[in-house]
């Protein structure tokens, strides 16, 4: 058969809001022209984020009856620990409520001012992270992974020469870990190659740094080493996962994503000198190690999440589902991050709206246009997340002006992605109406969740 099918069938449903074009205007608006801001009562198709926006399965809620609530010991704990061993080998699994709980514990235990974080790019939180601990975030993508227009196979990868270097120039002493993120989410979801993975820890191993793994999405990572890489497309996707995870020392995990449930996270790790000051730090901000915060109901959903994730027919839909869509804007001439990443499709916003000066925010400027036509929520990753003004005044873009649709898990048809594909060419069609922005309101961290804007 050609005709490629959600791998599902639906037992559930919920309703979705159908607004007007006049209503819209109205909406985003009120919301300061934020899309954080947007009350999910007025979004038709939600793709501002993939992140505990899962889709359950029917075993999922069905375990999630029988958690077992006590406070330490958990049988639910032992569920998720026992899977996530097995996925990750780690001696040490320590759960969180989400990802940035897990990166706070680590970073405040391992990270001091002056230390130095590489990563081939860092998430906006983690970066956050780092920066509170009065560390320096410093990422090192290869020089085509900030290309949006050509094409590579892996275009998350590490950039190992400029890692070196930058070891060299900092001293192995002031870097107490190195990351890399799996897929690189701000970097447009792409993957890490199996070999770039080995090849960074065969650098660090020569100066004694460890490497950690942010994994939120090491499935769809695994899957495009499967599919991409040589060697590996005989392997399951569980012994790629594997592999990956015997290079790391160890990792942060938002399983909001990979985890196919709402809420969780998880710190992995093999020192333990390290778990021991990690579990101390957990026990008096998240709760006990055997629940961190999380309801023993959610571990439950974790364990069965983590299984189904490495299923091969599940991945295909899921990578095939973001691709369809990419393929969609493409033949439409919509300037789209190439190629698709696990996740999300990206426009590269400096392309599509090229006549706004990159201090104007083209992309925030085209996630508005697209809730304005079709109800439709995404978020810019470009100037407004990580562009700085310097001392003297002067403005310092983001790397790439990206606009993301980030694709739910197992949330949305492909009725639904036509719906979207539509909305996004009637904007670009009409992309020279479209105007530059200017903020009226920036917190001084992350600002972009709280930011408020006008145009210019
Ligand atoms: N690392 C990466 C690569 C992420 O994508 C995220 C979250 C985190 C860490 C933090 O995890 O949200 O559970 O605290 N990404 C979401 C997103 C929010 O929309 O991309 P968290």
């Amino acid at each position: 058969m050609k005709t490629s099918i959600e791998p599902f069938k639906i037992k559930t449903v919920e309703e979705i809001p159908i607004t007007t074009r006049e209503e819209r205007d109205i909406y985003i608006k009120e919301a300061f022209y934020n899309t954080f801001y947007l009350k999910s009562d007025t979004v038709t198709i939600d793709l501002l984020t993939d992140s505990g926006t899962t889709a359950m399965s029917s075993k999922q809620w069905a375990h999630m009856l029988d958690g077992d609530e006590a406070y330490a010991g958990s049988r639910s704990f032992f569920k998720f620990e026992s899977i996530l061993r097995e996925i990750t080998g780690f001696k040490h699994i320590i759960p969180t409520h989400q990802g940035r709980a897990a990166e706070r514990i680590l970073f405040s235990v391992i990270s001091k001012p002056g230390c130095i974080i590489p990563n081939n790019t860092h998430f906006d939180t983690t970066r956050g992270n780092v920066e509170f601990s009065g560390a320096t975030a410093i990422d090192l993508p290869t020089e085509i992974g900030t290309k949006p227009e050509i094409p590579g196979d892996f275009k998350g990868n590490m950039n190992i020469p400029a890692l070196r270097k930058l070891i060299e120039t900092y001293g192995k002493e002031n870097i107490p870990l190195c990351f890399i993120t799996i897929t690189n989410n701000t970097g447009g979801g792409q993957p890490v190659s199996m070999e770039n993975i080995r090849e960074t820890k065969k650098l660090l191993n020569e100066y004694g740094i460890p490497l950690f793994l942010d994994c939120c999405r090491f499935a769809e990572n695994a899957y495009f080493i499967k599919m991409r890489e040589e060697g590996y497309q005989d392997k399951t996707i569980q012994e790629i996962a594997q592999e990956m995870f015997s290079y790391a020392d160890g990792c942060t995990m938002s399983a909001k994503k990979d985890g196919l449930a709402n809420t969780g996270g998880f710190i992995g790790t093999n020192d333990d000198a390290l778990a021991e000051l990690l579990k101390v730090n957990l026990i008096v901000t998240e709760g006990f190690p055997t629940y961190g915060g999380l309801a023993r109901r959610d571990l439950e959903a974790l364990a069965i999440g983590f299984r189904e994730v490495l299923n091969y027919n599940y991945l295909a839909y899921r990578v095939g589902q973001v691709k369809y869509l990419g393929d969609l804007l493409l033949s439409a001439g919509v300037p789209i991050l190439v190629p698709t990443g696990g996740h999300a499709v990206y426009l590269d916003g400096a392309r599509f709206a090229p006549h706004i000066p990159r201090h104007q925010f083209p992309g925030q400027s085209i996630a508005c246009e697209i809730y304005r036509v079709g109800g439709i929520r995404v978020v810019e990753i470009g100037s407004v997340m990580f562009g700085k003004t310097d001392e003297s005044g002067k403005f310092i873009p983001a790397a790439m002006e990206l606009v993301r649709l980030a694709i739910p898990r197992r949330v949305y048809t492909k009725s639904h992605i036509d719906y979207v594909a539509e909305a996004v060419i009637e904007v670009y069609q009409n992309r020279e109406k479209l105007k530059g922005m200017r903020l009226t309101y920036e917190a001084p961290l992350l600002r972009h969740f709280t930011a408020k804007f006008e145009y210019v």
